[in-house]
């Protein structure tokens, strides 16, 4: 019986595995159909800030649990746009910690939009 469930744990595990194994992969298998505009302007507010909710303010409001890098306002966000920590951390680069730590890469849709947005100046839009 404690077998059968722990088979039956086992497989729903690897199910659940494969299905956000698959969802990783959506911007790759299906490069088109997500709506990935980077052609227009970046807005700071509409993007980048629901972005950052999603991904990096949950350590990044308090300096104990982001490793003392805060963000979370435009100012702060902005900051590290510009001193290039946002971007490097976020591309993976070589000699930054990737962000966001301990989850998957930013889609490259999400890359993208960053890079975009840092590229035009980073404005308060
Ligand atoms: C789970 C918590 C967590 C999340 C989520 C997170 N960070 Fe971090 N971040 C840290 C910690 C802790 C550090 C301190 C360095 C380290 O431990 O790697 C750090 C460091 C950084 C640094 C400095 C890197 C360097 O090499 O100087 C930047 C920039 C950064 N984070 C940006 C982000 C961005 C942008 C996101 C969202 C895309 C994000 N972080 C998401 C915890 C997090």
């Amino acid at each position: 019986m404690k077998n059968t469930i722990t088979l039956v744990l086992v497989i729903i595990s690897s199910f659940t595995g494969l299905q956000s194994c698959y969802y990783d992969k959506a911007d790759m298998l299906y490069p088109n159909t997500i709506s990935c505009d980077t052609t227009a302007v970046v807005s700071y507010s509409q993007k980048i800030v629901p972005l950052f909710q999603q991904q990096c303010y949950s350590c990044h409001l308090s300096a104990s649990m982001g490793g003392g890098i805060l963000m979370g306002n435009y100012a702060a966000d902005k900051a590290m746009a510009v001193n290039g920590k946002l971007y490097g951390s976020v591309s993976y680069a070589s000699g930054y910690s990737p962000m966001p730590k301990g989850a998957n890469k930013l889609t490259n849709c999400q890359l993208a939009l960053v890079k975009k947005w840092i590229d035009s100046g980073s404005p308060n839009n």
